[in-house]
């Protein structure tokens, strides 16, 4: 270390040592390393040193910059902690005096149909279940028949913990364990967040909800599957609705299907929201493939059963014709007040 670094850096530690808040720390930041710093000119100085010194000096100021640069970032978390404990600590936090909204809030959209569609399936004998957001890799892909590697885990990329574990990609992810906890026969629905690495615009969400529901026991067919969703959808938007049936693929039932309602606008006759065919696509569902039944210890010798898997958040933008999905994680209270339920 050259004797102007070493004097550079006394002086810094002395300086850091006495700063008391992040701006004390910013206006050193600036002192040191801003456009006019001490250590920018000593580099802008280089120039002017002897050939044989000026490797040894040029060295010297990067260390000394590293080492000033570590110090800042260290001595930025250490006062940010205390600045918050400071707030936590102070009355500063809570002024009695604020003024305080007397407007009433209301339910999020979400919650308003989440309950309204547990209120039917209720009456027809399935028990809720709540479950984890937090999964792991057998139980979000493994248990439904999705191997590693397989091309079906693509479109369902999502957030991982250090652990290992990951946020559920789908509400399906907790059909093994509810097959496990309830065994057959079984009548459940279970409504969850999910998430998705997606990119963002009025159509897709990283985060967003689904409601599963299972029904097994013996002789459970495609058309118990039908009667349900008619009932369900019926009830929520209050008519009769009709829907409609087409093949869909997915790895954990077989066979699988993609549930059309007709449409609520054009009622069939085709409009843009229907992309002109008359059908909106909202739930994919179908008959449980064997082998997610044997994961989740249910004798498929006895027992055959559905499972289908509902947009909420679709089904709530379809409701209250909500167009732009990005609403609904926005916290917009002016947004929301409209949705009284
Ligand atoms: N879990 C699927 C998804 O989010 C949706 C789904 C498809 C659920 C078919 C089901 C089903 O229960 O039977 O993409």
């Amino acid at each position: 270390m050259t004797e102007k670094t070493a004097a550079l850096k006394k002086d810094f530690e002395m300086q850091i040592l006495a700063a008391k808040n992040t701006a004390d720390l910013e206006s050193i930041r600036v002192g040191f390393l801003g456009k006019k710093g001490f250590v920018t000119t000593l580099m802008q100085g280089l120039n002017d040193i002897p050939k044989d010194k000026k490797r040894e000096a040029g060295q010297a100021i990067n260390t000394l910059k590293q080492f000033i640069e570590e110090a800042i970032e260290n001595k930025k978390e250490e006062l940010a902690k205390l600045e918050w404990q400071k707030k936590i600590d102070s009355s500063e936090s809570y002024d009695e005096s604020l003024f305080c909204s007397s407007e009433k809030g209301s339910y999020h959209p979400i919650t308003l149909i989440q309950r309204e569609v547990e209120k039917v399936f209720e009456t027809m004998g399935f028990v809720i279940e709540n479950y984890s957001e937090i999964v792991d890799d057998y139980q979000c892909f493994e248990s439904l028949n999705i191997p590693k590697h397989h091309p079906a885990r693509d479109m369902q990329d999502t957030y991982y913990l250090s652990t290992g574990q990951l946020l559920k990609t789908h509400t399906s992810a907790a059909q093994n364990a509810i097959m496990k906890k309830y065994g057959a026969p079984l009548r459940a629905i279970f409504p969850g967040r999910c998430f998705r690495n997606e990119n963002i615009d009025a159509c897709h969400e990283n985060t967003f909800f689904q409601m599963e529901g299972i029904m097994i026991d013996e002789d459970i067919s495609i058309s118990n599957l039908i009667y349900f969703m008619k009932t369900l959808l019926s009830e929520v938007f209050g008519k009769n609705m009709d829907v409609r049936l087409r093949p869909g693929f997915f790895p954990f039932v077989e066979p699988g299907f993609e549930l059309d309602i007709k449409c609520l606008i054009c009622d069939g006759e085709g409009c843009p929201s229907c992309k002109d065919s008359g059908w909106l696509e909202l739930c994919p569902c179908g008959m449980i493939h064997p082998k997610v039944l044997e994961y989740g210890g249910i004798d498929t010798e006895k027992y055959t059963g559905f499972a289908f898997g509902l947009g909420l958040t679709r089904l709530a933008m379809m409701r209250y014709g909500v167009k732009d999905i990005r609403i609904f994680n926005s916290g917009n209270l002016k947004a929301f007040s409209q949705f009284e339920g």
